[in-house]
């Protein structure tokens, strides 16, 4: 793990800059930074769920926090004129597939017009350096292959939420290729990464969080397809995995330029099911599972070929299935025990940055 903690030192020394830092992902990538001193400013909306892993970690008093919509491009600029940012982290998102067929139009204008946003800001701020610009796995156009995708694959999406990732991907590949690549002090990469679970995730209508509410309320889980299949992996492994980006970013940039595959690996592939059934044995008991039907299309089984990532960064995923839902139920049922979030977050990541490989 030695490669992590001294990229996270070296990204201690410079100003970052974080979208979606409320949501679940970025309150983690910010709590770790931030135990290296990292000097952060935040842009993202309000969290729109309570309890929010941002208010729980009281991230809002320990950094440049501004609630800036990313679709307002004047607002967007003047926190980079105001911050001069040396490293960019960009996931703020629309980031819910079953929102996006609620509000497609939302959805596009965040994805691809908030990101279009971003990159313009990181365009005229000369003072950046590295930009590591999150989409999802979500953004190649699913063919049900059995192979893993790899990052020259096709893009594209049948739901709103996938297709705007897909068209966020294309406008960061044009972005680069036209202006980042003429510069020679800055370089970008754009990270795709899958189904990530973890504590402090406590968005509405994802499995883990609706298994973790009703087993700390007593109450039955809802499935929607308790048989469908997914790559599993713990927030940590992705954020891992963008922090080694930007530090590679930073100090080889002719090598770290492209896009990035952060998946887990083959035997992490397990089905909703599994996951629930999992989670109450670690939890220590079980509730009654109810099935719904689901009405929208959701796609089969997508799986990222991360072999790039492996080999040219040396980056791979640490926590196995196992840990990722030991850890994950544990994390949850200390917050129902009334232990400080703060404490669990941090043990967690400093467990994360300590193994080597389960
Ligand atoms: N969670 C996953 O399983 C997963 C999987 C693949 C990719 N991703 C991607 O990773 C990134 C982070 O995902 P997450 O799970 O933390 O999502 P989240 O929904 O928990 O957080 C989204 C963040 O984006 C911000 N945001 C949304 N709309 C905004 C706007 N108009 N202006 C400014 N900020 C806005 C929110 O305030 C929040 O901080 C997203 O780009 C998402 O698409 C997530």
């Amino acid at each position: 793990m030695e490669d992590l903690v001294s990229a996270l030192s070296a990204l201690s020394k410079k100003r970052v800059l974080i979208t979606g830092h409320t949501g679940f992902k970025g309150s983690w990538l910010t709590e770790w930074l931030l135990k290296y001193g990292c000097e952060i400013t935040g842009v993202a909306l309000a969290p729109e769920i309570s309890p929010a892993h941002f208010d729980q970690l009281g991230l809002a008093k320990r950094i440049h926090h501004n609630l800036v919509d990313i679709r307002e491009l004047d607002q967007l600029k003047a926190v980079f004129d105001k911050c001069q940012p040396q490293v960019v982290f960009h996931l703020a998102a629309q980031a819910l597939v079953r929102k996006s067929y609620k509000d497609p139009k939302e959805t596009f204008d965040v994805n691809v017009g908030g990101s279009i946003n971003l990159l313009e800001c990181v365009r005229m701020t000369p003072s950046v350096e590295a930009l590591v610009f999150i989409t999802s796995d979500k953004c190649y156009l699913n063919k049900e292959l059995t192979r893993g995708y790899t990052e020259s694959d096709e893009l594209g999406g049948i739901d709103p939420y996938s297709a705007s990732k897909a068209c966020a991907e294309l406008a960061f590949a044009t972005y680069s290729e036209s202006y980042f690549s003429k510069r020679s002090d800055f370089a970008a990469a754009s990270a795709r990464a899958g189904n990530v679970v973890g504590g402090g995730d406590w968005a509405e209508d994802r499995i883990v969080p609706d298994c973790m509410r009703s087993l700390s309320n007593q109450t039955p889980i809802s499935l929607r397809r308790p048989d469908a299949t997914r790559p599993w992996q713990h927030v940590l492994e992705p954020l891992s995995g963008y922090i080694t980006l930007a530090h590679r970013l930073l100090t080889d940039p002719a090598t770290a330029s492209g896009s990035w595959n952060f998946g887990p690996n083959e035997s992490s592939v397990h089905s909703v099911k599994d996951v629930v059934a999992m989670c109450m044995s670690n939890w220590g008991h079980e509730v009654p599972i109810e099935l719904h039907e689901s009405s929208v299309h959701e796609a089969g089984l997508l799986q990222l070929n991360c072999e790039k990532a492996k080999q040219k960064l040396r980056w791979h995923p640490r926590w196995n299935f196992e840990r990722t839902f030991k850890e994950t139920t544990e994390w949850y049922k200390l917050a129902s025990e009334g232990a400080h979030i703060s404490t669990i977050t941090l043990n967690q990541i400093t467990r994360y940055e300590e193994t080597r490989n389960d």
